[in-house]
Parts: C-alpha cells; sequence; structure tokens
C-alpha cells in the first residue's frame, strides 16, 4: 500500500516529530488536535527543527517551504477522512484514543489503515475498540523523533500480514528503522529502557546523585543518563508508564515514589521547566523530596554494574517471550535509546556476550543478595551457562562469534 497522504492525531511532542519526519519524505501530512493552540504550538515546534535543519546545511530554505507546505494544521477529525495512514499520538489514555479512533472509523475509507504510538496501552486492545482489529498497526516512535532512528513495529492479534509489511515499508520510506516486536506491556525497548531507569530512581532514593548516575552512564558511552533522559521524555509519561509495567511485570518494575513527588510538585522535566534537574542543576525542593521518602541513604558507593544488569536481565526475558531476536534487541536498543555501540556492534546483548555470561549471571546473583530478588537471573542464563555458550569468549553467547 502506497502511504502518500498521512495525518497524524497529536500535535504534542511526539505528534509534531511524526508530522516532521513525514513531511521531510514528501508525504501530505495532515496534523490534528482538539484545539487550534496545539496544532499551532505543534507547527511552531516543526516550522524551529526545519529551521535548524537549514541553520546546519541539511535542507535548503526551498526544501523547509516545501515540507511546512506539505503540512495542513486541523481541528476538524473530517480533514483525516482521506489519508491512507492515520497515526495517533494523543495522550496516553485508553478512553481517549479509543474515542479517536471510532470517530475516525465512522470518517475514513474502509481501506485507510489506523495506527498508534502508544509507548504502553495493548495494541491489540486498542485495535479492536477501534473498529479496525484488521488493519490496525502500532507504530512507536522514540523521543526525539526525528533524531531517533528505530520505530517499533507491532502488530495487533489480528493484523493482516501485508498491513505489517506495509507499515514496514512505509516506515523505511521515511528513512526509519523498522523493528517488529511483540503487543506486550512497554514493548521490547521501553522495557528494557525503564527497567533501568526504575533502578536509577530507586538508587536516587537511597541518596546517590542523579548527577553522578547520569554521569558514570555516560560514561561508558550512553548519550544521556537515565534522569536526564526522563526531564527529556516527561515525568508525567513516567507516571502512567510505571503503574502498567508494574502491573504486568511484579516485582521487577518496582513503583519509585519520586515518580509522584516529582509530578506532584509539578516538576515533569523539560516541559515544565524542572525535573529532576532544576536549569541543569539539583537544587534544595530536590533534595527535600528525597529526604521526604525517608531513605536514610545506603551508603553504598554507585556502581554502573546495578544499572546495566538491569537492563541485560530484562533483555533476556524479551529474549525467552520472543518479543524480539537477539539482533533486534540489540538493534532497537542502540537505534532508540543511543545504547552504547562500538564499531558497529552495540546493544545489551552484545554486552553481555563480550562480559562473559558466566560473570553476568553471577553478579546478577550477587545483586540479588544486596539489592533484592528483582535482580535474580532469569533461568536462561543459567541454561547457557551450563551447556557453555558463555559469551564471545566461547564463540556463542546471544549471538554467533
Ligand atoms: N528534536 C528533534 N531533533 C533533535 C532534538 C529535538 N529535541 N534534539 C536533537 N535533535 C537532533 C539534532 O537535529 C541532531 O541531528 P543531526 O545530527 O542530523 O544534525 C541530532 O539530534 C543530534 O543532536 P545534537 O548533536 O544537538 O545533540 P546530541 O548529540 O547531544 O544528541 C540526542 C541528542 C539525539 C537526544 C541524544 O542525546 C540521544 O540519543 N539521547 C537518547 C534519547 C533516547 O533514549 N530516546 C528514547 C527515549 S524513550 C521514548 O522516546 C519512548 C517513549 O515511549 C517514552
Amino acid at each position: 500500500m502506497n502511504y502518500q497522504k498521512v495525518a497524524v492525531i497529536g500535535a504534542g511532542a511526539m505528534g509534531a516529530g511524526i508530522a516532521q519526519v513525514m513531511a521531510a519524505a514528501s508525504k501530505e501530512v495532515v496534523l490534528l488536535d482538539v484545539a487550534a493552540q496545539f496544532v499551532e504550538a505543534g507547527m511552531k515546534r516543526i516550522e524551529g527543527r526545519f529551521a535548524s535543519d537549514v541553520k546546519k546545511g541539511k535542507i535548503s530554505p526551498e526544501q523547509k517551504g516545501r515540507a511546512m507546505g506539505l503540512i495542513e494544521p486541523s481541528t476538524r477529525h473530517e480533514d483525516a477522512a482521506s489519508a491512507d495512514l492515520v497515526i495517533e499520538a494523543i495522550i496516553e489514555d485508553r478512553k481517549a484514543k479509543a474515542e479517536v479512533f471510532q470517530k475516525l472509523n465512522g470518517l475514513c475509507r474502509p481501506e485507510t489503515v489506523f495506527a498508534t504510538n502508544t509507548s504502553t496501552l495493548s495494541v491489540t486492545d486498542l485495535a479492536v475498540l477501534s473498529g479496525r482489529r484488521k488493519s490496525f498497526v502500532g507504530l512507536h516512535f522514540f523521543n526525539p523523533v526525528a533524531a531517533m532512528k528505530l520505530v517499533e513495529v507491532i502488530p495487533a492479534l489480528d493484523t493482516e500480514r501485508e498491513i505489517v509489511e506495509g507499515a514496514v515499508a512505509a516506515m523505511k520510506e521515511i528513512k526509519k528503522v523498522p523493528v517488529i516486536v511483540q503487543d506486550c506491556p512497554g514493548f521490547l525497548v521501553n522495557r528494557i529502557l525503564l527497567s533501568y531507569v526504575n533502578e536509577a530512581l530507586l538508587a536516587a532514593e537511597e541518596g546517590i546523585s542523579p548527577e553522578v548516575i547520569d554521569g558514570e552512564m555516560r560514561k561508558i558511552g550512553f548519550p544521556m543518563g537515565p534522569m536526564e533522559l526522563s526531564d527529556m521524555v516527561g515525568w508525567d509519561v513516567s507516571l502512567h508508564t510505571f503503574p502498567i509495567l508494574h502491573r504486568a511485570y511484579g516485582d521487577r518494575f518496582p513503583q519509585p515514589k519520586l515518580v509522584q513527588k516529582l509530578n506532584d510538585a509539578g516538576r515533569l522535566g523539560l516541559k515544565s521547566g524542572k525535573g529532576i534537574y532544576a536549569n541543569g542543576q539539583i537544587d534544595d525542593e530536590y533534595r527535600a523530596m528525597v529526604a521526604s521518602i525517608g531513605s536514610k541513604g545506603s551508603g553504598k558507593a554507585f556502581t554502573v554494574n546495578r544499572l546495566m544488569l538491569k537492563q541485560i536481565n530484562e533483555a533476556v526475558y524479551c529474549l525467552q517471550e520472543e518479543v524480539g531476536s537477539a539482533e533486534d534487541i540489540d538493534k532497537a536498543m542502540v537505534l532508540g535509546t543511543g545504547f552504547p555501540n562500538e564499531a558497529g556492534v552495540g546493544g545489551p546483548l552484545h554486552w553481555a556476550d563480550e562480559k562473559g555470561l558466566d560473570w553476568v549471571l553471577a553478579t546478577l546473583e550477587g545483586l540479588a543478595e544486596t539489592e533484592g530478588s528483582r535482580f535474580w537471573p532469569h533461568h536462561l542464563l543459567r541454561t547457557y551457562a551450563v551447556a557453555g555458550r558463555l559469551g564471545r569468549k566461547a564463540g556463542r553467547g546471544f549471538l554467533n562469534y
């Protein structure tokens, strides 16, 4: 299917980013939101990104003009009626999303494909609610949309094969790298990424400085630490996603109290001016917040192993549940989050193979002793260890060498 006209519903950071990359790839776009001021803010954001691309010499002023001319701002759902593909990117609210799709189901042509940019809701559930369960797909983009190459393509239970193939082709056309993943809470990337953001928050609640946590993760090659990353994405998003992951995966995703505290204080991150950081620094309000959680502080030094091994273990769960293949898990984490990637090879499973799976197993067991059962190693690690699949040094681990 040729997706020449795309309707993007929701003009926030994600919706505007999706509209921007679509227009940059010469697609006709309708950017729709419920109120004119939201659409205007989205258009302004896109204009700013294109202006920065012109300044950097990435595009000419004419290309910018042409791309902006392809985007039609709108507050009327009727304007999405002639779209070939609808991508919903509104707030993470099941009922609100269902209402949008139901409205569009009555307006759009039968062959129009519906997609959701949800990060944690069930794609199958939304597909059923939309009334288009066979031609519905998850298209999960990453923030900032223009910069992150990855798009997770998530088929619902009844999505037809050609719809999935069409979605994959459409993502390639806009120069993204699509990876097909299973419809499970957090899909692939958020499941692994947030397991580590979660652990970083627990460390912060123990009194370890966010600056130390972020600094150490940067030192080993992450483009951003988990705290500054969450400040960018927004703590209102975390407030929504953590309970979903906790309900799905239990003790592996405890609910850090800091998330609620940050929301209560209106510290949502960059969008509200302050999050964990205020003007790039830790302030007294943050310190008081941590103190009010009642943590006595463990007095422990921070180790990157705690954050790395949390991701590795969750990646192994994803592998065993076939959320994605080993190669796709690594590719997705590199392209969706900037997971360290030296000389073209990287990602959590590769990292584990490099370290040696015997070391990974022993370190997780140690962390389970000192930090709690959320670190209990996945049984696949033991299976690999007894079979001698210890990683690169053995020629075989999660990947083959
Ligand atoms: N919007 C759009 N594009 C942006 C941007 C923004 N806010 N900020 C930066 N960019 C683009 C720049 O234009 C630049 O592109 P170019 O190299 O082609 O000119 C590129 O990103 C790199 O920008 P900079 O050189 O200015 O900055 P950095 O090198 O510091 O990179 C970063 C910025 C790309 C944001 C990098 O820090 C990074 O990869 N961080 C990790 C981001 C991440 O993990 N995202 C996933 C979040 S989770 C998520 O989105 C899921 C959701 O469901 C919650």
